[in-house]
Formats: C-alpha cells, sequence, structure tokens
C-alpha cells in the first residue's frame, strides 16, 4: 500500500511539473493537441514582402464582379429609384404567374401579421392591441397611388416606425411582394360585375363570408362582458406612449410628423374632406375623436399626405382617454 502511495505522488509531481503553463521559458511549449492552434497565414493589415506593394490583403482581380452584393450599378433593381434619386414607377421584373405567387407566399410570412391577408391593416399584431403603431392599409389612394419604389423601399428601408426587412428577405423577392400588394389593391376595388368575367363562384364565396361572419358574432356574443375600466387624462398619456403616437405627436407644439397636440383644442384650420372639399374647421373634441379613428375623414391641408393609420382598434376606454389628454394639452 505504501508503494503504491509512492509512485502516485511521483506520477502526480512529474504532471504537475510537465503542465505548468505561464511559466517563462526559452523552450517552445508541449501542445499535444495542435487545434490548428499555429498555422501559416497573414493577419488583416498585415505586411507581407511577397508582394511588390507590400500588401498581404489582395485588391480583386480586374474584372471580378461581385455577386450578391452588387448594389449600386443597377439602382432601380437595388434600390428602386433612378440615378436623379426619383422612385420609379414600375419594378423592373418580369412579371409571371409563378412570380406571383411567390409574392403571396412571401407576404403572407412576413407582413401579413401586421398589415393583414387582404392588406387592410388588420393583421393579429394591430387587432390584437399590444400597442404598436398601426400599419396602414395598402388601399388608401396615397398607397395606391405610389410608384412601386416607394413600396419597394418600405420593404429595404423600413419606413418609420416600420423596421426594414432587407436581412430577411431577398432583392427580388422583394419585388415579388410588391407586385402582390398591388394585385391586392386591385382585387379590393373590384366590383362584382368585373369579377363575373373571371371564373369565379360568387355565391359560393359570399355564402362562406356569411358563414365566417355569423361565427365571429357568435363567438363575441358568448363573452363575458366586462366592466370597462375609467377612461382618465394619466390613462390617456400612457396609452399615447405606449402605441407609438408620440413618434410623431408632440405634446409641446413642437413640429413632428403630425401637428403637435399642444394647442389643438379651439384652434381653426383648412382641412380637405373625403369628398375633396377643402373647409375651415374649428378643431373640438369631435374632431379629436374622429382624427384617431378614422384620420382619413378630414385632412389637415399641411398634412394633406397623412401617414397616420386608424386607431379604430383601440378599446372605447382608451380612445376616450386619448381624447382627454389631448384635450388637457390645451388647457394650460
Ligand atoms: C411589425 C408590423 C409590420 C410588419 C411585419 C410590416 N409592416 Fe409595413 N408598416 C408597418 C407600420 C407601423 C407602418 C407605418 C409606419 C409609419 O408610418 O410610421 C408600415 C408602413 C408600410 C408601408 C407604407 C409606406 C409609406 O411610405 O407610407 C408599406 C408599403 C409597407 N409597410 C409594406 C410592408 C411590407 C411589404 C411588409 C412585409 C415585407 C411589411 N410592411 C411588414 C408595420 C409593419
Ligand atoms: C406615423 C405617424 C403618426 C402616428 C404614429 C400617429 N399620428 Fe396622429 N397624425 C399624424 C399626421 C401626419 C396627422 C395630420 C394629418 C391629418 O390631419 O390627417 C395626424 C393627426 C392627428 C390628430 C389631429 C391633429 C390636428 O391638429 O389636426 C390627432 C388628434 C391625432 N393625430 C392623434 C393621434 C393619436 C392619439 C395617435 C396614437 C394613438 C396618433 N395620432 C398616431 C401622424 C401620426
Amino acid at each position: 500500500m505504501k508503494g503504491f502511495f509512492k509512485i502516485a505522488g511521483i506520477l502526480a509531481l512529474g504532471y504537475t511539473l510537465t503542465a505548468c503553463q505561464g511559466q517563462l521559458s526559452e523552450k517552445p511549449p508541449v501542445h499535444p493537441v495542435l487545434n490548428m492552434d499555429q498555422q501559416p497565414r497573414k493577419e488583416a493589415q498585415e505586411e507581407n514582402n511577397f508582394f511588390a506593394d507590400g500588401r498581404s490583403m489582395r485588391q480583386p482581380v480586374e474584372g471580378t464582379v461581385a455577386r450578391g452584393f452588387n448594389t449600386t450599378s443597377d439602382l432601380e433593381y437595388y434600390k428602386g429609384e433612378t440615378p436623379e434619386g426619383e422612385w420609379i414607377e414600375e419594378m423592373p421584373v418580369e412579371m409571371t404567374r409563378s412570380f406571383l405567387y411567390r409574392g403571396k407566399k412571401q407576404y403572407e410570412v412576413f407582413c401579413s401579421v401586421c398589415h393583414g391577408k387582404t392588406g387592410a391593416g388588420d393583421g393579429i399584431v394591430i387587432t390584437g392591441n399590444y400597442g404598436l403603431v398601426p400599419a396602414p392599409a395598402y388601399h388608401d389612394i396615397r398607397l395606391k397611388n405610389a410608384p412601386d419604389g416607394l413600396l419597394y423601399s418600405a420593404i429595404a428601408n423600413g419606413v418609420r416606425t416600420m423596421p426594414s426587412y432587407a436581412t430577411q428577405i431577398k432583392v427580388k423577392d422583394r419585388w415579388a411582394i410588391v407586385a402582390y400588394i398591388r394585385a391586392l389593391q386591385e382585387s379590393q376595388s373590384i366590383t362584382e360585375d368585373e369579377l363575373e368575367q373571371y371564373d369565379v363562384d360568387i355565391a359560393a364565396l359570399n355564402e362562406e363570408y356569411a358563414q365566417e361572419q355569423a361565427l365571429q358574432d357568435s363567438l363575441e356574443a358568448a363573452k363575458e362582458p366586462e366592466e370597462a375600466p375609467e377612461a382618465t387624462i394619466a390613462l390617456g398619456k400612457q396609452v399615447s406612449a405606449g402605441n407609438g403616437c408620440v413618434a410623431c405627436h408632440s405634446s409641446d407644439g413642437s413640429p413632428g410628423i403630425g401637428p403637435s397636440w399642444g394647442g389643438v383644442l379651439g384652434s381653426t384650420a383648412e382641412v380637405v374632406t373625403q369628398d375633396g372639399e377643402t373647409i375651415t374647421i374649428t378643431k373640438d373634441e369631435d374632431y379629436i375623436r374622429e382624427s384617431i379613428v378614422s384620420p382619413n375623414a378630414k385632412k389637415d391641408v399641411e398634412y394633406e399626405n397623412s401617414v397616420m393609420a386608424p386607431f379604430s382598434h383601440l378599446p372605447e376606454h382608451e380612445i376616450e382617454s386619448l381624447v382627454l389628454y389631448i384635450k388637457s394639452l390645451s388647457d394650460n
């Protein structure tokens, strides 16, 4: 037994001595498993006498064509812009049925959660009321008339509060989505007469729609009625912060994407109605409420190209609280 301990002790000592890392030594360390720790290579920016210019980092061979990263030679395709920096009106991609269906697929993966399956702005992220700025419907005149390049840019660069999808969606697929948005826009303004020219069973569609509506109604009716919380100024402030209103509206009169809320109540302005009529109004409580739930009803001429989407999905006590809060900013 004694002998065993002696041998074990010697072995342990030997092991400890050979395993002393961090000690200064002239000799190269014992390094049995190399793990590619040492290999001949040049670090970035390191000098290299092999080449006449002394650089180890080499230029690409003349005439090299970048694959997948060349975003400057074809502005129309990669940026949706003309060389003068204008949006291009029409996409630089050939339209085929399969291309459009590719767009549908990608749209439903990436965009429908917010913009809705038909592009009405009623995706689950918005109607679920998680406090995000609502995605606009594509069926507004502004977006119907928007050039293809602008729609493309919304995907490639994001727009105001919408993030960019450049890392998830390839260039060609972005154009496919733009094509599908155009199809959605067409689909939502088609008349029944026009529809009859196509091979669709309108009666069956109407029947399906009625059934879905009935199901929704019965689900709604089965819900326990909840006691609505009270509307307050403090809640209004909270709701406006939580829904991204403050990204576009200041409360102290300073300018932003939308008009400041400071001093709105009782101010007068020229507005354009939906019929295109320009009238002068005094901004009152009803106007403030209407501006929140239906911002397209009357547009302040200064902001005629309004980018505000309706917040009609908010519960009533939250809308009332917003009105109270915005009114309160005019009191002092
Ligand atoms: C997380 C929610 C969300 C998703 C997902 C989303 N969007 Fe948006 N989108 C928004 C919001 C919010 C705005 C309004 C931004 C603003 O005005 O601040 C917007 C605005 C837009 C606009 C209008 C641009 C303009 O100039 O007014 C277009 C076009 C658009 N989105 C396209 C898309 C497409 C295409 C996709 C899918 C690739 C997509 N969006 C995915 C939330 C979303
Ligand atoms: C993406 C920017 C944006 C967001 C987000 C936004 N708005 Fe607006 N809002 C505007 C613009 C632009 C106008 C002016 C255009 C118009 O009159 O239709 C406007 C107009 C208004 C007006 C009328 C003000 C006036 O002086 O005419 C009210 C009230 C208003 N918004 C409330 C809200 C509330 C409440 C929220 C959040 C729940 C909100 N807005 C979110 C851009 C935005």
